[in-house]
C-alpha cells in the first residue's frame, strides 16, 4: 500500500516536471505556490521570493523606465554596488544615445575601465517597495454592473485621490517614489504599488552590437539562438543610498539583495524560476476579438510597419552614419512587425477560434443554469457589438501608431498644433508665441535622427496606406484632394510636400519659430493632413470609440468576473499589467513540429555556422570568432567543454520581462531572459504548454563576453560568483 502511495506520488511529481504551468503570478500568490514549487526543484521559501518585512529576491529585481515615468524592460542587481544586469535590446536607446560616429560604442562595444568611466543613461529604475490591495478603497459602493459611465467616474476619481493620499502619506520620500494604483481581473480588483526611482543610471559596459543583437531581426523570436543579448549599468544614489539626480558626488546604491551567479550551468529538467515585469497580455480575449485581430488589424499593421522598415534598411545598409541613426527607430518596429506577423498567422487558425467558442459557451450555459442574466446577461452582445464596431473603424487609431507616429515630418506638425491653443481671431495667442520660443532651443534635438531621403519616403509609404487602407469618408479633405490631385502617385505627392511643409527641413522649422504665424501653420500642407486626421479622431469617430471602450471594459470586467465564479477552486493568473510577477517551470527542450527536436540550449559553435562576414545581420568579432576556434572559454565552459550560449525554460512571460532574472533552485542567477519562441508567438494570447518557452542568455555567456571579448574581468571581483 506505501509503495503505491509513493509510486502515485512520483508519478504526480513527474507528471508535474511534465507539464509547464501557466502563470504569471503576482507577488501576492506566490505564498501559495510555494508546494508546487518546491516540488520542481525549489529550494527556499516563498518568503524569500517575496517578504513584506524582509529583504527577499523581489529586491534584486529592477524596473526599467523612460524619464517620462513609462516601463519598458526588467533588470537584476548583481552586486552590493548596484551593478545591474539587463538586455541589449533593453540598454539599446540609451547605448545607441551615447554612440557618435567617431566613438561609435553602439557598434564596438564599450566597457568602463573603472567607475569614472562609467556614462550617464537616459533612463530610470524603479524598486518595488510595496504592494497594497486597494480594491475595497476604489471599489467602495461601486456595483459590478452599475452604469459604465458613473462606474468610471467613480473609479477613476476614487484612484486619484487614493493616489495622492498614499503619496502624501510618504512625507519627505515622496519626491522619490512613483505610487501606481493598478486594475487586475479587467478591474474587479486594485492594487497600488510603491516604487522609489532611481534617476543617476550610468553605462558600465555592453557587448559590441553585433554580439549583443546576433541575428537580428532573422533569428528574433526565433530558435536556435545564440544572441548575447545583454548590457550592464549601475545605479547610483546620494550619499544616504537615495535617489538623486545625475551628479558626480553620488556613490553606487548598495542594494537590500542582490543575485549571487551560479557558473555550474543548467540540466535538463533543473528548476527554473523567472521574475519581472510582464507587459501586457489579453488571455480572455473574446473569439470574434481574435478573429478581427487575426484577420484585419495584425495582418494591416505588419504591412505598414514592414514598408517602412524596407525604407530604413535600404539607406542603412549603404551607410554606417544612418545605420546608427535609424538603428533604435528600427529595432523597435522590427520587433512587433516580427511578432505581429507571426500573431496573424496564428490567430487567424480556425481552431483558435473554436477554442474561445467553446469557453464562452460554457459561460453562456453557466449564465442561464444559475439565473445570472441580471449580472452577466449583456456580456455576448456586448462584445458582438464592440467587434462589429472595430471591423469598421479599428485601423484608424492603429494607424495614427504605426503610420504617422512612425514620420518625424507629421509628428513635428502633430507636436506644433500645441501652438494653437489659445489662438484667436487668426493670431497665435502669447502662450503660442511663449511656446514657438522655447521649442527653439529643441531644433537641434528634432533632427538629431532624421535622414530626409528615409522621411521622404516613408511619409509617401503612409500617405499611401492611409488612402488605400481606410475608407475616404473618414479621412481629411486636406489627404484625399492631394492624392486626388496627384493621381495617387505617392512619389510625386511625398516631393512636393517636402518642398510645400516646413516640417521636412530644420531651416525651414527655424525661420518659423523666429517669428511664427498662424496662417502660415495653418496652410502647410502635412500640418494640414496630420491635424485633419487627429481632428476626425477627436470629432466624428470619438463617441463611436469612447461607445466601444466602455463596453469593451465592461465585458471584459463581468467575462472575468463570472469566470472567477464558474471556476472558484482553479489558481488563476490575472493578466499581464506591468506589474511584477514570477512564473517558475524548468529547462526544457520541444519539437517544434512533427519530426523535429529542438535542443534546450545552444553553444557557440552556433557563432562558426551563423557567421557571414560583413552581413548586415551575422557579422560577427573576429576576436570573437578566434576565441571559440581556439575554444578558449575559461571557467565559463560547461563540463562538455563547451560554450553553452543560450537555453529554454518552459516559463510563462512576455514584452517587459525583457532582461528578467532566470533563477535557479538555490535563488542564483543563471541566465537572462530576452525573447520567446516563434510556435508560441500568439501566447500573449493563451498559454501553451507543449511548446511555450522562454529564450534566455546563459549566464556564463554573458561573463565569457564581459571578461574575455570585452577584458571586463575586473567586474567579476564586485560579484558573488558560485561555481
Ligand atoms: N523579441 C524580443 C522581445 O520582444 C526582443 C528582441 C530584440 N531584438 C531584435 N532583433 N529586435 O522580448
Amino acid at each position: 500500500m506505501k509503495k503505491r502511495i509513493l509510486s502515485f506520488l512520483l508519478a504526480a511529481l513527474s507528471m508535474a516536471n511534465l507539464f509547464a504551468d501557466e502563470g504569471m503570478w503576482p507577488l501576492t500568490m506566490v505564498a501559495k505556490l510555494q508546494d508546487p514549487m518546491q516540488a520542481k526543484g525549489l529550494k527556499l521559501t516563498a518568503e524569500d521570493i517575496y517578504s513584506i518585512n524582509n529583504a527577499s529576491l523581489k529586491d534584486a529585481v529592477v524596473r526599467l523606465m523612460q524619464k517620462s515615468g513609462r516601463m519598458f524592460c526588467t533588470g537584476e542587481i548583481i552586486s552590493r554596488e548596484g551593478l545591474f544586469l539587463t538586455n541589449h535590446h533593453c540598454g539599446y536607446g540609451a547605448i545607441q544615445e551615447l554612440s557618435t560616429p567617431q566613438d561609435n560604442i553602439l557598434s564596438n562595444g564599450f566597457w568602463a575601465k573603472n567607475r569614472s568611466e562609467e556614462r550617464p543613461a537616459n533612463f530610470n529604475i524603479g524598486l518595488l517597495r510595496k504592494v497594497e490591495d486597494v480594491t475595497d478603497q476604489v471599489l467602495n459602493g461601486i456595483a459590478i454592473n452599475q452604469d459604465e459611465a458613473i462606474r468610471a467616474k467613480a473609479v477613476s476619481d476614487a484612484t486619484a485621490k487614493l493616489k495622492s493620499t498614499l503619496v502624501d502619506a510618504l512625507g519627505a520620500d515622496k519626491g522619490n517614489y512613483v505610487v501606481e494604483v493598478v486594475a487586475f481581473w479587467g478591474g474587479n480588483r486594485f492594487l497600488a504599488m510603491y516604487y522609489e526611482v532611481y534617476r543617476d543610471i550610468r553605462l558600465v559596459g555592453t557587448p559590441p552590437e553585433n554580439v549583443g543583437k546576433f541575428g537580428g531581426e532573422t533569428d528574433n523570436w526565433r530558435w536556435p539562438r545564440h544572441t548575447c543579448d545583454f548590457s550592464m549599468f549601475r545605479i547610483y544614489s546620494d550619499t544616504a543610498n537615495k535617489p538623486a539626480d545625475m551628479n558626480a558626488n553620488n556613490k553606487p546604491y548598495s542594494p537590500k539583495k542582490f543575485f549571487p551567479i551560479s557558473l555550474k550551468g543548467t540540466q535538463h529538467g533543473d528548476f527554473a524560476m523567472i521574475m519581472g515585469y510582464p507587459g501586457r497580455t489579453t488571455r480572455y480575449t473574446y473569439s470574434e476579438g481574435v478573429r478581427y485581430l487575426g484577420g484585419k488589424e495584425r495582418p494591416m499593421r505588419v504591412q505598414v510597419r514592414r514598408d517602412i522598415m524596407d525604407v530604413y534598411e535600404k539607406y542603412m545598409k549603404q551607410d554606417p552614419t544612418i545605420r546608427l541613426m535609424y538603428s533604435d527607430k528600427l529595432a523597435g518596429l522590427g520587433n512587433y512587425w516580427n511578432k505581429f506577423n507571426g500573431e496573424a498567422g496564428e490567430l487567424s487558425k480556425p481552431e483558435m477560434i473554436e477554442k474561445r467558442k467553446n469557453l464562452e459557451r460554457e459561460f453562456e450555459n453557466w449564465v442561464k443554469a444559475n439565473n445570472k442574466q441580471d449580472v452577466y446577461g449583456e456580456v455576448t452582445s456586448l462584445y458582438d457589438e464592440v467587434y462589429v464596431s472595430l471591423n469598421k473603424y479599428g485601423l484608424y487609431p492603429v494607424y495614427l501608431q504605426d503610420g504617422i507616429a512612425n514620420s518625424q515630418p507629421m509628428m513635428f506638425a502633430m507636436q506644433f498644433s500645441a501652438l494653437t491653443r489659445d489662438a484667436k481671431n487668426g493670431k497665435l495667442g502669447a502662450e503660442g508665441i511663449n511656446m514657438a520660443k522655447m521649442m527653439q532651443s529643441g531644433i537641434d534635438d528634432m533632427f538629431k535622427e532624421f535622414h530626409a531621403p528615409i522621411e521622404k519616403e516613408v511619409l509617401a509609404s503612409v500617405i499611401r496606406h492611409l488612402y488605400e487602407d481606410l475608407d475616404h469618408a473618414n479621412l481629411p479633405i486636406s489627404l484625399t484632394d492631394l492624392v486626388t490631385k496627384y493621381k495617387r502617385d505617392y512619389k510625386k505627392l511625398a516631393e512636393y510636400l517636402w518642398k510645400a511643409s516646413i516640417f521636412t527641413d530644420k531651416v525651414k522649422l527655424q525661420k518659423f519659430l523666429a517669428s511664427p504665424n498662424l496662417g502660415k501653420l495653418l496652410k502647410d500642407p502635412i500640418y494640414a493632413i496630420v491635424t485633419g486626421y487627429n481632428g476626425k479622431l477627436n470629432g466624428d469617430l470619438k463617441p463611436i470609440f469612447d461607445q466601444i471602450s466602455a463596453k469593451k471594459v465592461r465585458a471584459d470586467r463581468l467575462f472575468l468576473s463570472a469566470l472567477s465564479e464558474m471556476y472558484p477552486d482553479k489558481a488563476m493568473a490575472p493578466d499581464a499589467n506591468g506589474t511584477m510577477r514570477m512564473t517558475y517551470g524548468t529547462v526544457m527542450n520541444y519539437d517544434p513540429k512533427d519530426g523535429v527536436h529542438y535542443k534546450e540550449f545552444t553553444t557557440a559553435k552556433g557563432y562558426l555556422e551563423k557567421f557571414k562576414a560583413g552581413d548586415f545581420e551575422f557579422d560577427a568579432p573576429k576576436n570573437l570568432l578566434d576565441l571559440i576556434r581556439n575554444k578558449d572559454y575559461g571557467q565559463y565552459a560547461d563540463k562538455d567543454g563547451e560554450l553553452h550560449t543560450c537555453f529554454l525554460t518552459d516559463n510563462d512571460i512576455t514584452g517587459g520581462n525583457s532582461g528578467s532574472p532566470v533563477i535557479n533552485g538555490n535563488g542564483e542567477l543563471i541566465g537572462t531572459a530576452f525573447d520567446g519562441n516563434w510556435e508560441a508567438i500568439a501566447s500573449d494570447f493563451g498559454f501553451m504548454p507543449a511548446v511555450q518557452r522562454t529564450i534566455s542568455v546563459d549566464i556564463r555567456f554573458t561573463l565569457f563576453i564581459m571578461d574575455k571579448l570585452g577584458g571586463a574581468s575586473h567586474l567579476l571581483d564586485e560579484m558573488t560568483i558560485v561555481k
